[in-house]
């Protein structure tokens, strides 16, 4: 058995079952593995893989090993690994993991030394903690690292900061930019998850009720849709006026956290930025208000401060904590204010994973492909391996559409008929 830290070997039986079950709603990334598995792009390379830890993540694991790779997995957030999948990936499939659901910082920092001991060539990051370990710590290494990928908002935002900061001296894909990415992972797949994660941890009645979404991205439009179809009354948070107006005119009412929080029977922060939900919020708010965060990192909620104008909190169901305030009013916090649908729930389901993860794979071979020949810092994939990934997800869905006529071609190239 390959050197692992996680909860129970003995559940491994079931997270077979569970990793199978997602496989079958993966087909792009079956299509994506067989070919690896032939052609072996990944050979003679060592990869360390900061993810949530679920039965889809084990399925773009299982692809890369597919291709030779020699992978190491952590999970990207102390309260998302699903320990049946980790206790499958280390007995049915002999990959290294460390990864408890649950484990403190402190294990989660280990853990993330432990991912640059294996020297990767490459890395797979979710939020950029495995390349900010990296630029701080291990600067030695960096001569052997081909290149890193990231699929989230934050972490490209934070990889931008690198690049600006001429800290980040190899290539980066900015996963989450492809179009077969956020279009449907942060749209359809946070809308759904985040909604199931307050659902499951609640059992609370979503229809009309007031619901706040804070932040208006890809991920806010998501939860906002799929609030509005549970029958919520969805009031929508933005700085950005573009995407205030969009909320606007896809029928939202829009207005500032200061008079959303006492409206809000459930807040919803998908912001990717620090305390937009902070103290003087959460004395304005109803007793029973029920707070949770979906953006990637623990820290769109002021806890502290909820804390200390609190006279006392306890955990009132698996993953609910009550703090009652100094007015009697009481707040519930899901999930210590992590991802909601990751801890709540089981993070997106399989069918947008694998065109998020199709992604990875294909931008970690487009990484050994063009070795030497990327700039240092951000890039993007290019355009057609996104029309790659959705032409086979429109074929495995058992969709046609329809193609350009010559004529249709020659007309949007030319310049020259008009009225
Ligand atoms: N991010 C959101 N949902 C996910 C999932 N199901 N697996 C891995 N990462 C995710």
């Amino acid at each position: 058995m390959p050197a692992s830290e996680i909860k129970d070997i003995n559940l491994a039986g079931l997270g077979k079952q569970r990793i199978e079950w997602a496989e079958g709603d993966m087909p792009v990334l079956r299509m994506i593995r067989e070919r690896f598995r032939k052609e072996q792009p990944l050979k003679g390379l060592r990869l360390a893989v900061c993810a949530h830890i679920t039965s889809e993540t084990a399925n773009l694991a299982t692809t890369l090993a597919a291709a030779g790779g020699d992978c190491l997995l952590i999970a990207s957030n102390p309260l998302s690994t699903q320990d049946d999948v980790a206790a499958a990936l280390v007995k049915e499939h002999g990959l290294s993991v460390y990864a408890i659901k649950g484990e403190d910082v402190a294990t989660y920092s280990k853990h993330v030394r432990i991912a640059l001991d294996h020297k990767p060539h490459l890395i797979i990051d979710d939020g950029s903690d495995l390349v900010a370990t990296l630029l701080q710590e291990r600067q030695n290494q960096i001569k052997d690292i081909i290149g890193t990928t990231e699929e989230t908002t934050t972490g490209i935002t934070r990889l931008i900061a690198m690049e600006k900061d001429n800290q980040l001296t190899f290539p980066a894909i900015s996963v989450n930019d492809a179009q077969t990415k956020h279009m449907f992972d942060n749209r359809y797949g946070t809308g759904q998850s985040t909604l199931d994660g307050v659902i499951r941890a609640t059992n609370r009645l979503v229809a009309g009720r007031n619901l706040v979404v804070l932040g208006y991205g890809w991920c806010g439009k998501g939860c906002a849709m799929r609030a509005r179809g549970l029958g919520a009354n969805v009031i929508v948070t933005e700085v950005n006026p573009l995407r205030a107006i969009e909320a606007v005119m896809d029928g939202f009412r829009v207005m500032p956290i200061a008079e959303a929080a006492a409206l809000g029977d459930i807040f919803i922060t998908v912001t990717g930025n620090r305390h937009v939900i902070d103290g003087p919020h959460f004395a304005k708010m109803r007793d029973g208000a029920i707070v949770c965060n979906s953006g990637h990192f623990d820290l769109e909620l002021n806890l502290v401060a909820l804390e200390e104008q609190s006279t006392g909190k306890r955990e009132v169901r698996p993953l609910m904590e009550e703090f009652t305030l100094k007015s009697g009013n009481r707040v519930y916090v899901l999930a210590q204010g992590r991802l909601v649908n990751l801890s709540c729930a089981e993070g997106h389901p399989a069918s947008v994973m694998d065109m998020s993860f199709a992604n990875q794979a294909l931008a970690v071979e487009y990484l050994v492909k063009h070795k030497g020949k990327l700039k240092a810092g951000v890039n993007k994939l290019p355009e057609e391996v996104d029309q790659e990934i959705a032409t086979l997800k429109l074929k495995s869905l058992g969709m046609h559409i329809d193609q350009l006529t010559p004529e249709m071609n020659e007309y949007i190239n030319s310049w020259k008929s008009g009225t």
